[in-house]
């Protein structure tokens, strides 16, 4: 199974990502875990991507490709993978198809989340993550039982860099000018699937996991 996650920042993409990695047993795959990833271990790739990140700018098209070419070709991506965070420009999901048919694959669904732009915002600016194992809480909505610490393991919760009000905004723009058009690439190629991003986490994976199977 090979699904893509398509939708603003803040629609829940990781949040579904890991559910969907339990359920099926399929890697989730987010760009933007690898590149912070990177950032925080000061590696050449990480240097560059952390100042286009921390301002709420896409990384090249070249590097991201590139991260995503040699991750798919991994073992464990044998049985599918759920994408979060790519692709993000039409050069990119291109790069994409053409990756795939060179390993005979395809794409089985692409689900977009479709979320108001104040609850984008309300929920990127009260996100914190724990810092070892990447659960993810909310200040309010999914609050931690003590403060910043993790349920999960313990260790202590961050706030990302990029959920500054105005990063946030300068994101948001940026996905609209440069990723909103992958609805209608993927809509071309008759595996798009929309759904509303409100609601409970819960209800929204039943209705993910109802349009993925
Ligand atoms: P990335 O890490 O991919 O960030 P994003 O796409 O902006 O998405 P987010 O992680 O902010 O949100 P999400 O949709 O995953 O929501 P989440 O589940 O966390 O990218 C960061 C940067 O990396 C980019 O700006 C760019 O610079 C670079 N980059 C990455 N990929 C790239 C690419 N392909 N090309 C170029 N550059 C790239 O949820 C958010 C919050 O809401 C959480 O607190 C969560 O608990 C809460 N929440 C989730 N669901 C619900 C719900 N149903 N109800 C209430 N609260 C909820």
């Amino acid at each position: 199974m090979r699904i893509i996650l398509l939708g603003p920042p803040g629609a829940g993409k990781g949040t579904q990502a890991k559910m969907l990695k339990e359920r099926f047993g399929i890697p989730q795959i987010s760009t933007g875990d690898i590149l912070r990833k990177a950032a925080q271990d000061n590696t050449k790739l990480g240097r560059q991507a952390k100042t286009l990140m921390d301002a709420g700018k896409l990384v090249q098209d070249d590097t991201v490709i590139g991260v995503i070419r040699e991750r798919i070709a991994q073992e464990d991506c044998r049985n599918g993978f759920v994408l979060d965070g790519f692709p993000r420009t039409i050069v990119q999901a291109e790069k994409l198809v053409d990756t795939l048919k060179d390993m005979d694959l395809s794409i089985d669904a692409v689900v977009d989340f479709v979320v108001d732009s104040q609850v984008l915002i309300n929920r990127l600016t009260g996100r914190r993550t724990c810092s070892d194992c990447g659960a993810m809480y909310h200040e309010t909505s999914r609050p931690p039982r003590i403060r910043n610490v993790c349920d999960v393991c313990g260790a202590s919760l961050y706030q990302r860099e990029d959920d500054k009000e105005e990063t946030i905004k300068k994101r948001l723009e940026v996905y609209q000018n440069e990723t909103a058009p992958l609805k209608e690439f993927y809509r071309k190629q008759g595996n798009l699937k929309t759904t509303q991003g409100c609601g409970s986490v819960e209800e929204i994976f039943s209705r993910v996991c109802s349009m993925v199977t």
